[in-house]
């Protein structure tokens, strides 16, 4: 490693928490879909903020660029080095700073490290009598740091927002060492630029996350899950609509279609519907008595085909949880996978022009649409499709969003993926002011080169 000896990062850490063999730092220089095997010299695992701050300083003076990672569940790239990294560049893994805080039930709010997982949140939460807002299929690996610097989504935006929503304060230390800490309880504190609020979504560009305030909420209560058939998105917006106007909390609302339900009954999961229809819709909602409330409404809506349980209703929701693990397995290339947002009126349109691409492509391309419906975020999976034809194809859909005014990235985050969308989407100004936020919080360039910017 030029610039320094990894034995200046083992004087910070300890020589055990700096890895340097390739074999055993592949698994952090790879991403969660196997697309991606980045270069580092070494994988360093700081245990405290003073740490991280006195890694970064070394970093700094030896100019070392810093990758961070949390869970490296990102599916954008983001959360390993390039392939063909230029000069020296370490993995900062947070993997070691998992300290969950003591939730405070006054103020509603627990303060974790960023290397807590999502279930270590969720956990605490519940054990306290509270509730934390986000929930994902990754939720054993997705770390408190890597859900606020994507700005993660999940199954439950459309009741609690996503994870910027959550933040109360932050702990994080600069490119120069420096540590910058909000940390109060207060729902409204007006006093200068919000700067969570800024890390919230900055993908490791800016700092690293040492620290989150989450807020917490009071708990669901009793809750109930549906899956409906339906034959178009338009449908569905009625029926979460119908069930709103019925008096019941929506707290997650997933479209599934039939290539999706038909993967993961293939693996094993309970099929909920005897019918096979375009789509299956999974609704879940809370209220007084939620079963039998959602069963009324439904009925009134003049659905005829759906199944109705009392909550957790896990496998109901298996159903939705298993789509990703099952398309990874089931695509003979690694799948190309967009993560978009589409205004609710262009839904069926985008889907139905999604199916004539895809049957018009002249190469395999197997379509697996699901996702979070009632934000409008849908994960368009194409299995199948070969190595050299998929940058093309990716283009090509991301097109038809762009044509309807949708988003290239709803939750998952830019990364190293979709970089060249981002002056396509955000105009010169606005991408002018992003590079001087960069610039000022990293003027080296040191935090997670290549991700987010062309
Ligand atoms: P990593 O993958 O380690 O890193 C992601 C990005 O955050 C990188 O740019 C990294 O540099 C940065 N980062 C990580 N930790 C820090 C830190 N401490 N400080 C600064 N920057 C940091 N995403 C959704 O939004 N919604 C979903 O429903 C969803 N479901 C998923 C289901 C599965 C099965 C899988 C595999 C992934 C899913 N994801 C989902 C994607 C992923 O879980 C999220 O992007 C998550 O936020 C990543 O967290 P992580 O700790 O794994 O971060
Ligand atoms: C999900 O909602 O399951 C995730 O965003 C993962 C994916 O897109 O595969
Ligand atoms: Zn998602």
């Amino acid at each position: 490693m030029s610039g320094f000896a990894p034995d200046e990062l083992a004087a910070v850490v300890g020589a055990a928490h700096v890895l340097t063999d390739p074999d055993v730092t592949e698994r952090y220089r790879t991403d969660w879909t196997g697309r991606r095997t980045g270069r580092a010299d070494a994988v360093v695992r700081p245990r405290t903020t003073d740490e991280v701050s006195a890694l970064l300083r070394c970093c700094g003076r030896a100019g070392v660029a810093v990758v961070v990672q949390g869970g490296n569940t990102g599916l954008v790239g983001g959360s390993v080095p390039a392939v063909e990294a230029d000069g020296p560049v370490v993995i900062l893994s947070t993997e070691r700073m998992t300290e969950v805080g003591a939730v405070d039930t006054v103020e509603m709010c627990v303060g974790v490290q960023a290397g807590a997982t999502v279930a270590d949140v969720q956990r605490a939460a519940a054990a306290a009598g509270c509730h934390f807002g986000i929930d994902l299929a990754s939720r054993d690996s997705a770390t408190a740091g890597g859900i606020v610097a994507t700005n993660a989504g999940g199954v439950h935006v459309v009741r609690h927002g996503s994870t910027r929503a959550q933040v109360l304060g932050i702990e994080a230390v600069l490119a120069d060492g420096r540590v910058v800490r909000r940390w109060s309880p207060l729902r409204k504190d007006n006093v200068g630029y919000d700067l969570p609020g800024l890390l919230a979504g900055s993908e490791g560009t800016l700092a690293v996350i040492t620290g989150v305030l989450f807020a917490l909420g009071e708990p669901r209560g009793a809750t109930a899950v549906a899956i409906i058939g339906c034959d178009t998105a338009d449908r569905v917006f009625e029926l979460v609509a119908a069930v709103r106007r019925g008096g019941l909390t929506v707290e997650a609302a997933e479209l599934m279609t039939a290539a999706g339900i038909d993967l993961v009954v293939a693996a094993g999961a309970r099929p909920a519907l005897r019918s096979g229809p375009r789509f299956q819709v999974l609704i879940e909602a809370s209220g007084a008595d939620p079963a039998d409330e959602l069963a009324t409404v439904l009925a009134a809506a003049g659905v005829d085909d759906a199944v109705v349980e009392a909550g957790p209703a896990r496998d109901l929701w298996a159903l939705r949880e298993r789509h990703t693990e099952t398309i990874a397995a089931s695509s003979a290339t690694v799948p190309v996978k967009l993560d978009v947002g589409i205004p609710h009126r262009d839904v069926d349109g985008f889907l139905a022009e999604l199916e004539q691409l895809s049957a018009d492509v002249g190469h395999p391309c197997r379509p697996v649409v699901f996702g979070h419906v009632a934000d409008g975020n849908l994960h368009v999976n194409l299995l199948d499709v070969p190595d050299g034809e998929q940058a093309a194809l990716a283009h090509r859909v991301l097109e038809l969003v762009v044509a309807r005014g949708g988003s290239v990235s709803a939750e998952h985050g830019i990364g190293r993926d979709k970089r060249e969308w981002l002056p396509v989407v955000r105009d010169g100004a606005d991408v002018d002011v992003m590079r001087a936020i960069k610039r000022a919080w990293d003027p080296a360039g040191q935090l997670n080169p290549g991700v987010l910017f062309p």
